[in-house]
């Protein structure tokens, strides 16, 4: 028989730790306040000084700083106040490389229960950080998906996943699409209708005319929100180019939107920028489909022919070239064998990609950022993060990746976002857009807001029902 002080004791336990892991999941953005949030251009609070701290005196400055941010986030703090005419901060929300997982037949119940817990978790962060920093625009870096290789059916069903238990978004689009192309196992893409249409397009005369040009979008229904959402394609959600199908640009085009296409913002103003989203797997071979990456390059000359005169922020997955040793992911390319049989038709073709290749990455480079004006580049892929400096040589046309700032002509700062999986610590990046008026040019800053290892995030779901279960079960005997 368990003896009722026994379970008092045991639930009163399981009470302390629910109640301190709970808090911690609710709040741990205040833990690393200055990460975990906007960049602040007036902020001067020195960072130095506490290095010169005691222990217990930084124990307290961190923890004043915490209950702090709790306090400014539960009761609301009065922002900095812009002057009229200075132009809104830009603030983008990026996730890298979600890589959500498919449940088959097969798959053991706890490893379900894992994947299950998984969205929810991932969902915890979106809207942590969403509730506490109501963001622009928010973008995930590609690898929506953990794998290429499945079928339209199971696609759809990720996507559905994906849109409501991650990013808590509304599906009845997603309905109504699946009503109009399905066979009798689900979602179908209709890739002959896209390939055909795709088709029509490239046998007409340059310029294409993709729809690849937007302007001043903020969000893509108005009515319901006001936050603009962008998927960047992944070699996990479509392929690397020797793989790349009809099927594989069908499906994404109509569940995610288009690979490739820039938005122009205030153009008519003194602070022009602009976004531009660029499907870095077909941009080299040799792939199975040639004609998606002449597609991509006739959209680099469509955006270089622009001839923008304001900031870029380039939006990719695969990083730009690098030697060895800069970031995690050296470069490596690898090809199917000249002896492939069990896929004859993909011998020799492109299989993998760590990088661009050296020559690609200068000729993207140049066509985007020909005008000489501050830019950031975002890309996914390598999950570990990374922070690299682009440096231009104009006179040469030449890009190199450097951890300094090397160059008289211009230096773009590439972030590679660490990926936002429990492995990693569920992070979030976070990119301010600051217009300084004095110099005439926008200033960005990213910054990453990292959680914790998803089982934190269980054990405060977990001793949360314990609790119940314990209290319940102290009444009852
Ligand atoms: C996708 O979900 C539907 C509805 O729940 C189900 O009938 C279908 O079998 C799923 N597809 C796959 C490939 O599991
Ligand atoms: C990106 O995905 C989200 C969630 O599924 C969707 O709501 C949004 O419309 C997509 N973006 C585009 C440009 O289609």
């Amino acid at each position: 028989m368990i003896s009722k002080p026994f379970v008092k004791r045991f639930a009163t336990l399981a009470t302390v730790l629910a109640v301190v892991a709970n808090v911690y999941i609710y709040t741990y953005p205040s833990i690393h306040p200055t990460e975990c949030s906007w960049h602040c251009y007036d902020d001067n609070t020195g960072i130095g000084v506490i290095d010169q701290l005691s222990l217990w005196e930084k124990a307290v400055f961190y923890a004043k700083r915490y209950f702090d941010d709790v306090r400014d986030q539960t009761f609301g703090k009065v922002g900095p106040e812009f002057e009229d005419n200075e132009p809104e901060d830009i603030h983008l929300m990026a996730f890298g490389d979600p890589q959500i997982k498919g449940v088959w037949k097969k798959t053991p119940y706890i490893t379900r229960l894992d994947i299950f817990g998984n969205d929810f978790f991932l969902g915890h962060i979106a809207s942590m950080m969403r509730k506490r920093l109501h963001p622009s625009h928010v973008v995930v870096m590609g690898d929506l998906f953990s794998s290429q290789w499945i079928g339209d059916s199971e696609f759809y069903n990720r996507t559905t996943r994906y849109t409501s238990r991650i990013f808590g978004r509304d599906t009845t689009w997603l309905e109504k699409i699946k009503e109009k192309s399905h066979n009798s196992e689900g979602y179908k893409a209709d890739w002959h209708a896209w390939g055909d249409s795709f088709n029509e397009i490239r046998s007409k005369e340059k310029p294409w005319d993709y729809g690849f040009h937007h302007s001043d979008v903020y969000s893509w229904d108005p009515e319901k929100e006001d936050t603009l959402f962008i998927n960047i394609t992944g070699n996990h959600d479509i392929g690397y180019s020797g793989d790349i199908t009809y099927q594989h640009m069908a499906r994404f085009s109509e569940l995610f939107g288009k690979a490739n296409y820039w938005i122009e913002y205030d153009t008519d103003t003194d602070h022009p920028w602009r976004i531009v989203v660029l499907n870095s797997l077909t941009l080299e071979g040799p792939a199975l489909q040639p004609e998606f990456i002449e597609t991509t390059w006739e959209f680099l000359y469509q955006l270089f022919e622009r001839r923008f005169k304001g900031s870029t922020v380039l939006l990719t997955h695969v990083p730009f070239y690098k030697r060895e040793g800069l970031c995690s992911d050296g470069p490596e390319f690898n090809y199917y064998p000249a002896d492939f049989e069990r896929e004859a038709y993909k011998k020799n073709m492109l299989r993998s990609q760590n990088h661009l290749s050296e020559d690609v990455t200068n000729r993207v480079l140049n066509l985007i950022f020909d005008n000489n004006k501050q830019g950031i580049i975002l890309t996914g892929h390598d999950h570990v993060g990374c922070e690299t400096y682009y440096n231009k040589n104009a006179r040469e046309g030449t890009w190199s990746a450097s951890k300094e700032k090397d160059s008289q002509d211009l230096t773009v700062q590439e972030i590679t976002v660490k990926s936002m999986m429990g492995e990693f610590h569920g992070n979030t990046g976070l990119v301010s857009g600051h217009f300084n008026k004095l110099m005439g040019t926008w200033e960005w800053t990213f910054t990453l807001c990292p959680f914790a290892v998803q089982h934190v995030w269980w054990f405060a779901k977990v001793t949360a029902l314990l609790t119940g279960f314990l209290w319940s079960l102290y009444i009852l005997i």
